[in-house]
């Protein structure tokens, strides 16, 4: 099996029109039970949305055709979520993956495992002085405030895929990443207190916040594609 992972971002805006085929026919046994953990027909939605978009970046860089020799599963044994880890014929795969939804929308990133690589989709984000000053720093507050609707979503959605890339494995608190600068494709931050290498940043405007990804700086292709 050759496999070979390219840097791709890929943005769906309304995951409805994918056409999703039936869950058994493309899932394994373990991802079915990771998907009757959701209740919720909505969440479910997005959860097989999420994986139908990953599982097909898998299975073309691994050049693999069926979809369930790509398997994804992204909660720990303690019930809480984590970091997608991807295997692809029983084996570990030499990829990492992250996955974010939000309403209809759908993002994925996909990079090879020496990268690191976080992505996230934010949707209305409270508006309010109490919400900005209760998760945000002075200075990100600053820099938020120079432009309220289009950065504040952008900021969220920047912590959160810093936090997917470089977390440390402890639990998420929008605190403890800190947004240093935020340049044109460059974001410089801290996690607890600790600085980040500079991450190469995506952003998009969405209708209802922002899409974002980060990645450490690796050599490799690097494809985006947005539907
Ligand atoms: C990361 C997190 C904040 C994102 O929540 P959200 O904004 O509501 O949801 P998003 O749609 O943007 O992201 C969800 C995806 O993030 C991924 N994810 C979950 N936890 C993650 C983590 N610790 N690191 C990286 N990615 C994670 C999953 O792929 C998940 O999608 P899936 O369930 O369909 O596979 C939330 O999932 C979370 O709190 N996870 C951590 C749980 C925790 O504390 N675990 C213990 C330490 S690992």
């Amino acid at each position: 099996m050759i496999s070979s992972y390219p840097r791709t971002v890929r943005y769906v805006a309304n995951f409805e029109k994918l056409g999703i085929p039936q869950a058994s026919t493309w899932l394994t046994e373990l991802e079915l039970s990771e998907l009757s953990f959701w209740k919720d027909s909505s969440r479910r939605s997005q959860w097989l949305a999420g994986r139908w978009i990953a599982k097909r970046l898998v299975a073309r860089s691994s050049q693999v055709d069926i979809l369930r020799e790509v398997e994804i599963l992204s909660r720990g044994a303690d019930g809480l979520g984590k970091s997608p880890a991807v295997s692809v014929g029983g084996m570990a795969s030499a990829c990492r993956l992250s996955i974010s939804h939000s309403n209809q929308a759908i993002l994925v990133g996909i990079a090879s495992s020496h990268a690191r690589i976080g992505v996230d989709v934010a949707s209305c984000v409270p508006e309010t002085r109490s919400f900005r000053s209760h998760w945000f720093s002075d200075q990100e507050v600053k820099w938020i405030e120079n432009d309220v609707s289009n950065r504040l979503p952008v900021a969220w959605a920047l912590k959160e895929s810093i936090f997917k890339a470089c977390g440390d494995g402890s639990k998420w608190d929008p605190r403890s990443v800190e947004l240093v600068s935020i340049d044109k494709n460059q974001v410089r931050s801290r996690i607890h207190g600790l600085d980040v290498d500079p991450l190469t940043t995506w952003v998009r405007a969405t209708n209802q916040g922002a899409a974002t990804a980060v990645w450490s700086n690796t050599s490799g292709q690097e494809v985006s594609l947005c539907s």
